[in-house]
């Protein structure tokens, strides 16, 4: 069996305001979307990686995965290269038609998530192949969560707390059984915000396990301070 990983970088990082695409922004010198891969560097098995770009970073994206992979890019690690779209969800779609029937289990990941580590995305590959539904790496939520009213001025008023013991913070990589995965695709007809919601919205069982405090995604600026801070500390 060959798991296959959609790997979204085709976003242009508007909250970021790097004044390029965040994937190709460098988190302490490296490239977020070459940190990204290193998770994929090494794993059991076989692996077939789509890694989603924006249109003139092909060339870019072309040497950062030959760093990150270098040697190891061999029979065990199958990689494409695609275009991606006008949304999150376009590109996902995107790097779905780049992968071959031969995978079995497919993840999608966001390059913005570059920290999210080699053990994630094999506990996400295995419960999917244990479970032969959706996963997703899930983390309780820590906030107080209030709903809220806009008042006609545009200030808000309290209207409740909501509890928050059945909230759950949804992260990537994500993993579907390939065939529920590329059928939610296509029967897709809004735009969701995750893929999850794509293939519940289908019929199909998609549970959690636990996230990981590292696969935070970089958003803003102090998103990206965080990212460096954390890479930093692991420095010799
Ligand atoms: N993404 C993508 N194609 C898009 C939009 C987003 O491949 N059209 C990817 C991003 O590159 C990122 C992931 O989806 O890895 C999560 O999206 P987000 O954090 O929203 O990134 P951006 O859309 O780039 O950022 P922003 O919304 O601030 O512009
Ligand atoms: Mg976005």
């Amino acid at each position: 069996p060959r798991t296959g990983v959609v790997i979204v970088a085709a976003g242009s990082g508007t909250r970021l305001g790097a004044g390029q695409p965040k994937a190709f922004v460098p988190v302490a010198g490296v490239p977020m979307l070459e940190r990204a891969l290193w998770s994929f560097v090494g794993l059991p098995g076989e692996w077939e990686l789509a890694i989603v770009v924006p249109e003139g970073f092909e060339d870019e994206a072309r040497q950062l995965a030959e760093r990150a992979f270098g040697e190891y890019e061999s029979s065990r690690m199958t990689l494409h290269l695609c275009l991606g779209g006008e949304s999150r969800q376009a590109s996902v779609r995107e790097g779905l038609r780049c992968l071959s029937e031969q995978c079995d289990v497919i993840l999608v990941h966001d390059a913005a998530r570059c920290m999210a580590s080699s053990a994630l995305i094999e506990r996400v590959a295995g419960a999917v192949r244990a479970t032969h539904a959706g996963v997703i790496p899930a983390l309780p939520v820590v906030d107080t969560i209030k709903r809220v009213r806009t008042n006609p001025s545009g200030s808000e008023s309290i209207e409740e707390t909501v509890s928050r013991t059945p909230l759950r913070a949804v992260q990537t990589p994500q993993g579907f059984p390939a065939a529920a995965l590329r059928r939610a695709y296509e029967m897709a007809a809004e735009e969701y915000t995750d893929d999850a919601a794509i293939v519940s919205a289908c019929g199909y069982q998609v549970s959690t396990i636990p996230g990981e405090g590292d696969a935070f995604k970089i958003t803003t600026p102090a998103d990206l301070r965080r990212a460096e801070q954390h890479v930093e500390s692991f420095a010799p």
